[in-house]
């Protein structure tokens, strides 16, 4: 039987392969050997974990595209008809939902991984870049997908955001009236925000998702260690040719990665059926009453994963200033690869000075997010706020300095296992 199996199985391939005799290359570049360091950890994992939500982001979106009607008449009754006659529309709907925050979730601990690793250093410039341009449209495309269900947060969020622009000088109520395509979020936004959001952002974000790790298996990945193994010796188990360091990606972090996305599915099951709203971090509550323009909600709040940039926003006293704080405090993550002096990559090998000042970043950017989800009243919090925003600026504007001044520790030539 497995013998027939076999068989059958060569013969398409022969057939394929006559007829696309690229694949099989293509193939073996990016899977069977492509030699990925042999010492990666749990952080290692976030980039797959990226792509499962990615896939279940596009999958449900596409089911609840089904059955949502755009206009602002019929939007959030349309949500409500997914969640309570669609069948399993509940779990699709929650699915997507939850799927945002934990889309977020993965791909801040992917970027910190980055961060304590060195990834972002000469040769992978380019693929923090193209991370970047994937954080900024996934950032557009929540943003859209948020406004569709037209409930309260929804429709005052629009407003809020969109209203940012009116701070530009000249040019700023125009491109706002030019966003919205009216005076208020309305039908019109409502229609080009759906467009967006399931069709030209989607797009957007897989071909970058594509270059990204086109890019990145152009130089191969990192690790733990921030030693280059394509410098190291050669030869391993597999090829006389490829680095001593370097084991298959497939099946070795195919069956790895497995796991790890298996344990994310049960985690993020258990969020869906248990607490799908997450106390009003991934769903607020305002946003389960229809959108009213004559009604504000009490506190107007973003989503948990833009608070942090929405804190720098509010706490900054001049508009203009505080978009361009806000706008400066993502732009300046492009520039990191430029930045960073160490001579370590990894921050394995790098002094306390580096860890003290990256874990106060960690922790600037967490209470940031906690300041910009309250209610933002409170006069001591602002001073709080601005003084982390300042810290969040400086540990970027000086990492020059005190990457140059951080004693390093000596790194090794090759990785080490631990085993
Ligand atoms: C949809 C979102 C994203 C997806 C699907 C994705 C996917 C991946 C995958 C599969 C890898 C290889 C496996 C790994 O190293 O974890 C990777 C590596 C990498 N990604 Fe992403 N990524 C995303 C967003 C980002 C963002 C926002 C950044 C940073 C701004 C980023 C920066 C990097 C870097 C620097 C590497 C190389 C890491 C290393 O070799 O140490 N990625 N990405």
């Amino acid at each position: 039987m497995a013998n027939i199996f076999n068989r059958a199985a060569a013969g398409v391939m022969d057939w394929v392969n006559a007829r696309a005799p690229a694949l099989a290359p293509m193939y073996r570049k990016h899977m069977s050997e492509y030699y990925a360091p042999k010492n990666f950890n749990i952080w290692y994992i976030f980039g797959v974990l990226s792509m499962v939500v990615l896939v279940n982001q596009i999958v449900t979106g596409i089911f609840l595209t089904m059955h949502f009607k755009t206009s602002a008449a019929e939007a959030f009754a349309s949500v409500e008809y997914i969640m309570r006659d669609v069948e399993w529309g509940w779990l699709i709907r929650y699915m997507h939902s939850t799927g945002a925050s934990l889309f977020f979730i993965v791909v801040y601990l992917h970027m910190f991984r980055g961060l304590m690793y060195g990834s972002y250093q000469k040769p992978r410039e380019l693929v923090w870049i193209l991370g970047m341009l994937i954080y900024l449209v996934l950032m557009a495309e929540a943003f859209m997908g948020y406004v569709l269900p037209w409930g309260q947060m929804s429709f005052w969020g629009a407003k809020v955001i969109i209203s940012l622009f009116g701070a530009i000088p000249v040019i700023g109520n125009g491109l706002t009236e030019w966003i919205m395509g009216d005076y208020l979020p309305s039908d019109a936004t409502l229609n080009r925000f759906f467009a967006l959001h399931v069709i030209a952002l989607p797009l957007v974000l897989l071909l970058l998702v594509v270059l990204h790790l086109g890019a990145l298996h152009e130089v191969g990945s990192n690790n733990p260690d921030g030693v280059e193994i394509k410098k190291g010796p050669r030869g391993n188990r597999w090829s006389p040719t490829a680095p001593a360091d370097g084991v298959p990606f497939h099946p070795y972090y195919t069956v790895k990665d497995t796991f790890y996305v298996c344990a994310m599915l049960v985690i993020a099951a258990f969020i869906i059926f248990f607490a799908p709203a997450f106390g009003g971090w991934f769903l607020e509550h305002d946003n389960f009453t229809e959108a009213n323009k004559l009604v504000t909600p009490e506190h107007i709040k973003p989503v948990w994963y833009y608070t942090p940039f929405y804190a720098m926003l509010r706490v900054v006293p001049d508009k203009l200033g505080g978009v361009l704080v806000m706008f400066g405090a993502i732009a300046i993550l492009f520039a990191l690869p430029w930045l960073d002096r160490s001579k370590a990559r990894s921050y394995r090998y790098r002094g306390v000075l580096s860890w003290v000042l990256l874990l106060g970043f960690a922790f600037s950017f967490v209470w940031l997010g906690k300041i910009g989800a309250g209610p933002g009243t409170d006069p001591v919090e602002t001073i709080v706020g601005r003084i982390l925003t300042a810290y969040y600026f400086l540990f970027f504007l000086t990492m020059p300095i005190w990457t140059k001044i951080d004693k390093t520790k000596p790194v090794p030539e090759r990785v080490t296992t631990h085993d």
